[in-house]
């Protein structure tokens, strides 16, 4: 029987404040690439499980979807919460969305949603993205010169584009976003409805109430927009089940919010950061796709998912055991020396950007389209106007383990 390799570097995987301290974070994550690349982590509270960080194994688990599975344990969650997880999935009484199923089943549920994100249906959004974008970075302007970016425009600008996408009424956004909050800062205290499973169970149900009756408005009045199609949506000729159909929503309101909010903030840092990058940009506006590019790279909103294997199998030499799960360290595979030149350094002309913020394969994000737009319009809206702009303050990060990055960033802000 071969050792596991057991590098403690890997804990900070299971540590949501060791998200809050990049440096330390890439350090621990560059040193595990290069001596245990495929390592056994056992931490207080959670499952064991094995930390992938090589770009090219997540890859390759990622594209092995049979022999990899979604279930039973999505992503990275205290066993508590992973023994509720599979209790609810089983008794069909939980959330069920895209991320908790495997094919054939979550095929035929990605291909409801999928039409309107795909580009012709984004062509018809990208007005409305445009727009808001002009919205939010007046109100930078109306609010400055100092003002907290992430706070006051990072996580509002996307929640009005993933809601006028469901067809949601503006008057609803404010509960939308709380919620969003709730659900995804689990890990940091000043998000937090309450610290435990049930608080966390009270949120979804307010996620369950309210698309309950949207779903119920849909059915009687559809009207044309994703709610609708999700509402009515059959498979095989079934309609899905009340649980499949608040599962989707549930994704799409908070898959399609806060990852945005954390790339847009995070992208305008790292231009703060690296100012000759920011200047490059203002002179040459060609570079918006692949600075946009760069900057989901760089913050990588997604920290992590997860996948079970059904098989005793291998990992660059080590062996899984069938049942064992293994972490996709996205942050890890976005900085991986064989490929990317120079990883540490932020560039706005890099190309080719093979990042993994968007994962990959059969569960690749459905929205990456609409997020790299979403960045487009607001930078190049923001990019231009641009007189003076500096960190008014410490930026701080988020204590989490799975989806996030800044929770305030404070700036000075002079625009045209
Ligand atoms: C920069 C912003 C975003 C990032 C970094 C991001 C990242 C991700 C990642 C890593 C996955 C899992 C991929 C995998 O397992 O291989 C995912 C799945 C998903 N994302 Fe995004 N996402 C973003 C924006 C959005 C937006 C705007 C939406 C719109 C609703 C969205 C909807 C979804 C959905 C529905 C899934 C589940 C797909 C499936 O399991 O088949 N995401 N996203």
């Amino acid at each position: 029987m071969t050792t596991r390799i057991m590098d403690p570097a890997a804990r900070v995987l299971a540590d949501p404040q060791a998200f809050t301290d990049e440096q330390h974070l890439y350090g621990a994550l560059a040193h595990l690439r290069k001596h245990a690349p495929v390592s056994w982590v056992e931490v207080d509270e959670y499952r064991p499980f094995w930390a992938i960080t090589k770009h090219a194994d997540i890859m390759d688990i990622e594209r092995q979807n049979d022999l990899f599975t979604n279930f039973p344990r999505p992503l990275l969650a205290i066993a508590e919460a992973d023994d509720a997880l599979l209790r609810d999935l089983e008794a069909g009484t939980g959330l069920r969305t895209l991320i908790h199923m495997d094919d054939p089943h979550h095929r035929d549920v990605r291909k409801i949603g999928a039409d309107w994100f795909k580009p012709s249906a984004l062509k018809m959004l990208k007005a409305r993205c445009d727009e808001l974008a002009k919205i939010w970075v007046d109100k930078m302007a109306e609010k400055g010169p100092e003002l907290d970016f992430m706070t006051e425009i990072a996580v509002n600008y996307p929640l009005y584009v993933i809601l006028t996408l469901l067809g949601l009424p503006e008057s609803d956004f404010p509960r939308m976003l709380k919620l969003t909050q709730e659900m995804f800062g689990g890990n940091d205290e000043e998000f937090q409805r309450g610290g435990d499973v049930e608080d966390m169970l009270a949120v979804l149900m307010d996620f369950f109430n309210y698309f309950s009756a949207l779903t119920q408005s849909r059915r009687e009045h559809p009207t044309d927009d994703l709610s609708s199609a999700i509402a009515n949506a059959k498979i095989n000729g079934e309609p899905l089940s009340d649980m499949d159909t608040l599962s989707y929503y549930v994704i799409t309101a908070s898959a399609g919010h806060d990852t945005t909010s954390a790339a847009i903030a995070g992208g305008l840092r790292a231009l703060l950061d690296h100012p000759d990058q920011l200047t490059r940009l203002q002179n040459d506006m060609s570079l918006m796709g692949t600075a946009v590019e760069e900057m989901i790279r760089w913050v990588v909103p997604v920290k992590e998912f997860m996948r079970t294997a059904q098989e005793d199998t291998e990992v660059r030499g080590v062996k899984i055991a069938k049942g064992e799960a293994v972490y996709l360290a996205y942050t890890s595979g976005n900085r991986d020396e064989d490929v990317f030149t120079d990883p540490e350094k932020f560039d706005v002309g890099r190309d080719p950007n093979k990042h993994l913020s968007f994962g990959y394969g059969v569960h690749f994000c459905l929205g990456a389209s609409l997020a790299r737009m979403e960045l487009n319009s607001f930078f190049t809206e923001l990019i231009p106007r641009i007189k003076s702009i500096e960190l008014a303050g410490e930026p701080e990060l988020m204590a989490t383990t799975f989806v996030g990055g800044l929770k305030h960033l404070p700036i000075r802000v002079e625009l045209k």
